[in-house]
């Protein structure tokens, strides 16, 4: 049963009360999940993040799972509830969310560009809700949340509604506020996500979006072999993600260079410099080292002062269009005594021979697919470097898992 605001249940041994702060006693409909709430133990596991980084390949399943349907050229998404003349009609689409939500968004307002030709933007709801934004009501708005409780994406949500637009979850936790608020919207599956630093659902809600594109673009203009190809390869996925955490490379190699580091540089181009964003959170948050995420090419702009003899530098450099251009970014940086961890696709060994610690990822054909994989370094390299500073991994310091306040 949910509760609105203002309202209180009284529990006890004897049923349930349910009232208003004004005294009225009220009553609301029960409702059963469809999904099982489970607690999450550790298992095996030293950390809850280190075992929600290992459940990857199946939470990317659970989330992909009767969604891609390559034989029919395509991807659907029931909770949705777009006819393909409401999809055909779709003028732009926002993606709001907050951290790891948002830095999804910025790969889905990407795919969405690419694969369905939409123009499309991702904004980190805190801004988006106080700048009185223009809202064209033939926009789509997806709100992008874990918890499904931050008050900022909520707020965000409340924003696009009062003006009359139209907003979709894209949401882990079924039943939450932001998705019953949306009403419409797809759940990500990732299951329960215990430790604060989110892992498992940043790659669900990439993958989601990506699902997403895929089917506003089949619908709009992808021809069926070329939307057939790129759901093959995201059914892919959860394989290679399995192949990855098997064999992560030199992740303690990568660990002494940060742990030791002032600072960390992260940086990478398109849907990479929205990884390198999430990478430097997540080593911030878990291991308190302060990071700077930037997009390659403005490294040149400012940033590059900073760097000096034994700066560590993690660079994303999926093979990808924007490769060479990354690597000559990372070339200015070496020049000036930068270290350089290297994400890179299995195979390119031009790419690690410029990198002092070389950590390839398995080889996407669609770079929007690439950070499915290049993130998983980074997540492993953030917990590695929490537990050799000796945080407290699953709780870090003056964070909640779900941000409630603005
Ligand atoms: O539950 P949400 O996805 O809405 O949470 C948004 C952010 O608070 C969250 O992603 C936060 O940045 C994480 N601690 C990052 O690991």
């Amino acid at each position: 049963m949910y509760l609105e605001d203002r309202e209180i249940m009284r529990i006890t041994a004897e049923g349930w009360e349910l009232f208003r702060l004004d005294g009225a006693t009220i009553s609301h409909a029960l409702e059963e999940l469809a999904e099982e709430l489970v607690w999450s133990d550790k298992g095996s596991f030293r950390h809850h993040m280190l075992k929600e980084i290992h459940e990857q390949p199946e939470s990317l399943r659970r989330c992909l799972s009767g969604r891609v349907v390559p034989e029919e050229g395509g991807a659907r998404l029931g909770g949705f509830d777009l006819t393909t003349r409401d999809i055909a009609n779709i003028s732009r689409v926002g993606i709001l969310g907050c951290g790891t939500s948002f830095h999804a968004g910025l790969v889905g307002a990407a795919a969405m560009e690419q694969l369905a030709r939409l123009p499309a933007f991702a904004e980190i709801a805190s801004e988006f809700r106080y700048r009185n934004p223009v809202i064209d009501p033939e926009a789509l708005f997806l709100a992008v949340s874990q918890s499904g409780e931050t008050a900022d994406t909520l707020g965000a949500v409340r924003e696009v509604q009062v003006k009359g637009g139209r907003v979709m979850g894209v949401v882990n936790v079924v039943g939450s506020t932001i998705a019953r608020a949306c009403g419409r919207g797809v759940y990500v599956h990732s299951g329960p996500e215990i430790a604060v630093a989110s892992t498992k659902a940043f790659t669900s809600q990439v993958a989601a979006l990506l699902v997403a594109s895929l089917m506003f673009g089949r619908t709009r203009l992808m021809a069926a072999d070329e939307s057939r190809r790129f759901g093959n390869e995201l059914l892919g996925v959860p394989e290679l993600v399995a192949r990855y955490l098997a064999d992560p490379g030199p992740i303690g190699k990568a660990v002494e260079m940060v742990a030791g580091g002032k600072y960390v540089f992260f940086f990478g181009r398109g849907v990479s410099h929205a990884v390198a964003m999430e990478g430097a959170l997540k080593l911030k948050e878990v291991a308190y080292i302060p990071c700077m995420s930037y997009p390659a090419a403005e490294m040149k702009h400012g940033p590059i002062a900073l760097i000096d003899a034994n700066t560590p530098v993690v660079a994303i450099i999926p093979d990808d269009v924007m490769r060479d251009k990354t690597l000559s970014n990372v070339q200015e940086v070496k020049a000036r005594g930068a270290r350089i961890i290297l994400i890179h696709s299995e195979g390119d060994d031009a790419s690690a021979a410029l990198a002092d610690v070389s950590i390839p990822v398995p080889r996407t054909r669609s770079s929007l697919i690439s950070p499915l994989l290049t993130v998983l370094p980074l997540q492993l390299i953030a917990y590695e470097a929490g537990l050799a500073l000796g945080r407290d991994i699953d709780r870090p310091r003056n964070l909640a898992k779900s941000v409630t306040v603005e």
